[in-house]
């Protein structure tokens, strides 16, 4: 790394090149990290020249460069957003006082985990996905996948820059312990449970990144409320990044919904044995991976009531979803929340503390969120005169983490028997038979301008090219 041009290999707007310490760091992080992505990232595709998006600085103009770029020759850079002058604490016990630009010890273990469980979520989604080009509908969903990748390897770097900059050495190992943990390891797993289970197929990449990337805006909209300034301002950007994510999972899911409206339309049919022996996927299996995938999303954010989420808050250490918007005294002392609770076998409604909810109201600023683009499905099925309608799962169904985890609720939110349970698990979430059908529509198309016979192809292409553009030249 001798007489490196940090600007020029390393795009940043945190004067990487007068920063020794930090240039140290990275530089023995670097080649670990080119490591991990040729074993981890993606399968047999690294020598692929993608027509990759990279930021290259944080104004509107230089973070949309579009060129042809080797994976591991992604330019993944350092950006924070521009400084917010004279920004305050907008939230907690230290509400009005001016942010912080350096970590206050008595917050330093708490926003190092914080960085920690945000940062482990970045590669282990690459990790998930690494099989999928191998699958690809078309070169523009190829591209689409590799440019989400790139961007959560960037991400990574985004979290081990704080870690590097602002926690010294166990900053430094918890940098380096996150190239080791492995999604899915049962010795050395992801951090968070839903970064641990598969994503064997494109359908369920959609989802994840519907849903999953979404979890990643409320996440990154809460911390970009941090008191801790180059937290607030990191996370900022890279929520430019997160739109583009879950723009792949929306459009991606409405894709393949069209098509199977059109197959349905032209065997007028809504038998999903007939749908599926035409290539498509049947509107109750999408369901059912939809249910999969919200269900297990909406565990990421914790346990409903949660004095950690209350410490946090109260810290200035992460905030709500749109904080500033809110009308509230921003302290919370005194303010109840109403949440969905168990007792005597019943899911019965309760007020508690807000402070100690937030978990549970960030997760219901998702489930909101997440409603409306499931509306815009729904839009799809609608126009083609089709009676089914996608729905989300009540938030009690399949939930493993907080109040619900250990109670059998179906997806319209009755409490169920265990057998009940195990009677109906195939009509609620996706079966054996159903991923196995799934994969096995799961064919490489490659060929400029040609799609899968499962999923439409888009309304338009990446940078106003054309659809039969060569988004990925696979050598
Ligand atoms: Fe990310
Ligand atoms: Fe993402």
């Amino acid at each position: 790394m001798d007489g490196i041009s940090y600007s020029d290999k390393i795009p940043n707007n945190v004067n990487l090149s007068d920063d020794k310490a930090l240039q140290r760091a990275l530089e023995h992080w670097l080649p670990n990290y080119l490591k991990w992505w040729r074993e981890m990232g993606p399968e047999d595709s690294q020598e692929f020249q993608v027509y990759l998006r990279t930021a290259i600085s944080v104004d509107p103009s230089g973070w949309a460069n579009f060129d042809y770029v080797k994976m591991p020759d992604y330019r993944w850079g350092i950006f924070l957003a521009p400084t917010a002058e004279g920004r305050s604490i907008q939230f907690g016990e230290h509400k009005g006082e001016p942010v912080w630009q350096e970590v206050p010890g008595e917050h330093r273990a708490n926003l190092r985990r914080i960085i920690v469980t945000q940062g482990d979520t970045e590669p282990a989604s690459v990790e998930q996905q690494r099989h999928l080009g191998l699958t690809c509908p078309s070169l523009y969903d190829l591209r689409n996948l590799f440019q989400v990748n790139v961007e959560e390897g960037r991400h990574l770097w985004a979290m081990v820059y704080l870690l590097h900059r602002y926690f010294g050495r166990d900053g430094r190992e918890e940098a380096e312990a996150m190239l080791d943990r492995r999604s899915g390891d049962t010795d050395n797993p992801r951090i968070l449970g839903a970064f641990n289970e598969r994503t064997p197929d494109w359908l369920a990449f959609y989802m994840f990144t519907y849903f999953t990337d979404r979890d990643g805006k409320f996440q990154l909209s809460a911390l970009a409320e941090s008191g801790f300034d180059p937290l607030a301002r990191t996370t900022k950007f890279m929520l430019t990044e997160e739109a583009h994510h879950m723009f792949v999972g929306e459009s991606g899911v409405s894709r393949i919904i069209q098509r199977t409206c059109d197959v349905m339309k032209q065997l007028q049919t809504e038998d999903p044995i007939k749908i599926r022996s035409a290539g498509a996927i049947d509107l109750e299996t999408l369901q059912r991976y939809l249910n999969f995938h919200y269900s297990v999303t909406i565990d990421l954010f914790g346990a409903d009531q949660s004095s950690n989420a209350a410490t946090f808050y109260s810290a200035g250490l992460k905030g709500r979803y749109e904080e500033a918007k809110r009308t509230d005294d921003h302290v919370l002392t005194e303010a109840a929340y109403r949440i969905t609770d168990m007792a005597n076998g019943q899911l019965v409604e309760r007020e508690v503390p807000m402070l100690n909810s937030l978990n549970e109201v960030l997760r219901d600023d998702f489930i909101k969120d997440s409603i409306a683009g499931i509306g815009r499905w729904n839009k799809v099925i609608e126009k083609a005169g089709i009676p089914f309608r996608l729905t989300v799962p009540h938030k009690a169904f399949n939930r493993k983490i907080g109040t619900f985890a250990n109670a059998r609720v179906s997806p319209t939110g009755d409490l169920v028997s265990e057998a009940e349970w195990l009677a109906s698990e195939k009509q609620w979430l996706p079966s054996d038979e159903d991923r196995a059908f799934v994969g096995s529509l799961m064919e490489r198309v490659v060929e400029p301008g040609k799609f899968a016979g499962w999923i439409a192809p888009p309304a338009m292409g990446v940078n106003r090219q054309p659809l039969d553009f060569q988004y990925v030249r696979l050598n």
